[in-house]
């Protein structure tokens, strides 16, 4: 979605983006995962929402503005409905996305995609060998199975974006990782910011994420193998991202809000037991959409939203540039809105220090390639 298209709905309070996780339940057990339930754990089956459910409150969400919707988990191919649901929201005219690992992906349902297709689907390759992708997601074969899953999507004209997620497990692949995605004429980015916890499923965030000299490092060299590749083609077709989104490079404005993203003001998530919350890493505040209608969930949410406290000292900070923090981060990171994070604290003293040592002014490396291959959700 335009990110103009995202503010102008934000002023006027319009949940444009919705974000649906149908389920919790994953085939792959990746170790930094904040939702990853076991796909036979009976007590999450329990508790998701069934695809009549679902459909109802698209029907109202639909009724309320959304018109971008994106299908997530854990795995949606878990769910032996999710036919039924892509299938009835799709004839409601959604521009759709779906995030999956790509790993149960067959022909038949690359075919019964490619016949209504989403937008685009984003696969998340979660190492460049089978041996790095089964130290992250506990399962080598995987690794195969969504190059293939791929391929079968691209074979049936489907938009495909290639993401990862780095780790310490991972972070030597970037590069065999941005030549599997070239290879096949696709875009890669990156989720950067791996959050330590939502519903405590993942064990132990702290251990697999990168320390923030170590990220700050590694965004450098993504920062310079994508640079010189700009430099390099200048004049010639380059990442979509970057033809799409840089023209749309304009700065979030600052309208007072405690979010200055476009979270709990034009978009929402819902997670797979039906709360509804402003982004993925965010489960305060939240409201019962599925009990109280779409509406008022929105209503509520937006205005809770609105009154989240501020960390003051993040307001003064010098380093703010630097940093890569948020409500949504300092709650996830600390337990609080108002308390800075040691973590992200220290990543903006390495990227400042990066910054000085490279003589670079701003605070990212360079804005415009973090904006086209980093993302925040
Ligand atoms: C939870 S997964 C669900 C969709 C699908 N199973 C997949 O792997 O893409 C969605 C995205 O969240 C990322 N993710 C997982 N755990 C995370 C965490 N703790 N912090 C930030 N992102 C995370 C994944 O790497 C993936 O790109
Ligand atoms: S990140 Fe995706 S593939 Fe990995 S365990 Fe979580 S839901 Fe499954
Ligand atoms: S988290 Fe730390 S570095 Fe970032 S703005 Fe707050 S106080 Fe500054």
């Amino acid at each position: 979605m335009s990110h103009k298209l995202g503010c102008i709905a934000a002023e006027k309070k319009i949940p444009i983006l919705g974000q649906f996780e149908l389920t919790a339940r994953c085939n792959l057990q990746c170790k930094m995962c904040y939702v990853c339930r076991n796909a036979l754990d009976k007590q999450a089956i329990s508790m998701e929402k069934t695809a009549k459910e679902w459909i109802k409150i698209a029907e109202e969400a639909m009724d309320a503005g959304m018109l971008y919707l994106l299908l997530t988990g854990g795995e949606v191919f878990i769910r032996k409905d999710f036919r039924d649901i892509y299938e009835e929201l799709s004839k409601m005219g959604f521009i759709k996305s779906i995030y999956s690992n790509g790993t149960m992906i067959t022909p038949q349902i690359a075919k019964w995609l490619g016949s209504m297709p989403p937008a685009q689907i984003d696969i998340t390759l979660y190492g460049g060998s089978p041996k790095t992708y089964g130290k992250v997601c506990g399962d080598e074969s995987g690794f195969e199975r969504a190059l293939q899953g791929i391929d079968l999507l691209l074979a049936e004209g489907i938009n495909v974006q290639i993401r990862t997620s780095v780790i310490k497990e991972n972070q030597e692949d970037f590069e065999r990782l941005a030549e599997l995605a070239e290879k096949r004429g696709v875009d890669l980015s990156i989720v950067n910011y791996i959050s330590p916890r939502r519903e405590g499923f993942c064990t132990n965030p702290e251990g697999e994420r990168l320390n923030p000299k170590d990220l700050v490092q590694y965004e450098w060299r993504v920062n310079n193998y994508y640079h010189n590749k700009m430099e390099k083609s200048k004049g010639e077709k380059q990442n979509k991202n970057s033809e799409d989104e840089l023209d749309d490079f304009v700065a979030q404005p600052d309208d007072g809000h405690p979010f200055q993203c476009n979270n709990g003001k034009s978009s929402f998530w819902i997670t797979w037991d039906g709360k509804m919350i402003p982004c993925s890493l965010l489960d305060d505040p939240y409201t019962l959409p599925f009990e109280t209608g779409f509406s008022q969930a929105w209503r509520d949410m937006t205005k809770a939203c609105s009154c989240v406290l501020t960390c003051s000292t993040c307001k003064q900070c010098s380093l703010r540039d630097y940093c890569m923090s948020c409500p949504a981060r300092l709650k996830s990171e600390t337990g609080s809105f108002t308390e800075p994070a040691s973590y992200l604290c220290e990543y903006a003293r390495e990227m400042y220090q990066l910054s000085l040592d490279n003589k670079l002014t701003g605070g990212l490396v360079n804005e415009k390639v973090h904006k086209t291959y980093f993302r925040n959700d």
